[in-house]
């Protein structure tokens, strides 16, 4: 069964059964999510917020030092609080992929936040982790790009690593309806210096126990039956 047939339409659609194959065998995934009407929702209101200055500067745990954080990211962000359709209906879609992630591969997420997330020009995040491994915090990270105008020279990749060699694994365009998904403790990643204002929300699901979910311990994933 996949998200295709579990979810009445208007819901943004993806293969739930590809996604988990994927952070299986390679602890990450990129999709396309096809619901224009609410990633145009989404957009309006990520573009209004900063329009409207009413995003913060992000920050590092709890680092005070603003100008060691600048040297590490420079994205401006503000927390979901629910409190527009389009916030709700993107809660409710995590909601939708917590549930699928928990029966395919037994992951255990209680949790998610998030946030948008604004790159103005020049703006980047150096490589690092969600979480630190075996920290059980941060367990899958998420980001949906909204951008519809995005052009091949702007920059603003997510590129991911592979921890044990550091090498490439991939680039991802931060293009309108883009759905990337990694394991938060496993997959180093970084955003290029954007050229051109990029729009995003970044989500994690948490789990909410410290010593169990064993499926994450070791680096292959098995998959529940269905
Ligand atoms: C983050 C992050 C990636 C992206 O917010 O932690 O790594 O592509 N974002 O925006
Ligand atoms: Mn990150």
């Amino acid at each position: 069964m996949s998200l295709h047939t579990v979810i009445p339409s208007g819901r943004p659609l993806f293969d739930a059964a590809s996604l988990c194959a994927d952070l299986t065998r390679q602890g990450w995934s990129q999709q396309s999510l096809g619901d224009t009407a609410l990633l145009a929702a989404l957009r309006d209101e990520a573009t209004a917020l900063w329009q409207a200055d009413a995003l913060s500067r992000a920050g590092i745990g709890r680092a005070s030092d603003h100008e060691l954080v600048r040297e590490i990211r420079r994205d401006k962000t503000r927390w979901f609080d629910g409190s527009s359709p389009a916030q709700r209906r993107w809660l409710g879609f995590a909601e939708d992929l917590r549930l699928e992630l928990n029966q395919r591969l037994a992951l255990g997420l209680f949790s998610f936040e998030a946030h948008y997330a604004v790159y103005e020009p020049g703006g980047f995040y150096r490589r690092h982790l969600d979480s630190f491994r075996g920290a059980r915090n941060r367990i899958l990270s998420s980001v949906l790009y909204l951008n519809p105008d995005w052009q091949a020279g702007d920059g603003g990749l997510l590129r991911l690593y592979d921890e044990r060699d550091d090498s490439v694994i991939a680039d991802i365009i931060p293009e309108h309806g883009t759905f990337a998904v990694f394991l938060s403790e496993e997959i180093p990643h970084e955003v290029t210096p954007a050229l051109a204002p990029r729009f995003s929300i970044a989500g994690w699901h948490r789990c909410n126990d410290l010593g169990r979910a064993p499926a994450l311990q070791a680096r292959v994933l098995p998959i529940a039956p269905v």
